[in-house]
């Protein structure tokens, strides 16, 4: 008789710039669990609109670039671009992208490539609508003025020209907007661990984690 294997999804939710790029794929290299940024599949979809002339807030548009995507297509380096977040924000404030998008988040989820056990998923509202029954959600913060620093740090080091008051702006519209929106808004789930960043570097982050993942299997 086969065994039901049910796979070990962890989520881990946040804003911009709190860090939870960089732990979750950290955290899926030491538990071995597969890693997807959903970020990346809405900064795809708001880069298919942009390529194709169309305005990302448009709704026909958008929901149309998100149904025939192929996440495969883009070089992350464009997927990075300060446009194609702003992008990105505006295409994730309309229903039918994020219904369009579901599918493919929840597949990965629970039935993670490369036979692995289990998957780390980064975005906005795993914990709270993709996977609400994942049993480990964990909810990465920091400060504005820590995540607006992180971001002109980054900025920086790859060589643009960064007006920092200008990063801040940005950077509070586009909370604004995510946490403002009618559809799955960036908030924590009940039972998310909640963990601000401000203080901690990588290491300091991932050995919380860590510590909280291990304190909850021992429960
Ligand atoms: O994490 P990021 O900066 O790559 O996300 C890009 C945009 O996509 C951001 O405005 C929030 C949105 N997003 C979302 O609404 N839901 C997710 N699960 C992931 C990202």
């Amino acid at each position: 008789m086969s065994a039901l294997v049910v796979a070990l999804v962890v989520a881990l939710d946040g804003p911009a710039a709190a860090g939870k790029g960089t732990l979750a794929r950290s955290l899926a290299q030491r538990l071995n669990l597969a890693y997807l940024d959903t970020g990346s599949l809405y900064r795809a979809t708001g880069l298919a609109v942009l390529e194709a002339g169309g305005d990302p807030a448009d709704p026909k548009a958008a929901e149309s670039a998100a149904r025939t995507l192929d996440p495969s297509r883009y070089n992350p380096a464009d997927l990075r671009r300060e446009e194609v977040a702003d992008a990105a924000s505006k295409v994730a404030a309309i229903p039918a992208v994020r219904a369009a998008l579901l599918d493919f988040q929840r597949h990965f989820a629970h039935h993670p490539p490369g036979g692995k056990a289990g998957a780390v998923l980064d975005g906005r509202d795993i914990g709270t609508v993709v996977c609400p029954d994942a049993p480990i959600k964990i909810f990465v913060t920091a400060s504005l003025e820590e995540r607006s620093r992180r971001r002109v740090k980054e900025l920086r080091d790859k060589g643009e020209t960064v007006i920092e008051a200008r990063v801040f702006a940005d950077m509070a519209a586009r909370d604004a907007r995510d946490s403002g929106r009618g559809v799955a808004p960036l908030k924590a789930a009940d039972d998310a661990l909640v963990l601000d960043t401000s203080t901690l570097d990588a290491e300091g982050a991932l050995a919380a984690v860590m510590a909280y993942i291990e304190s909850k299997q021992n429960r």
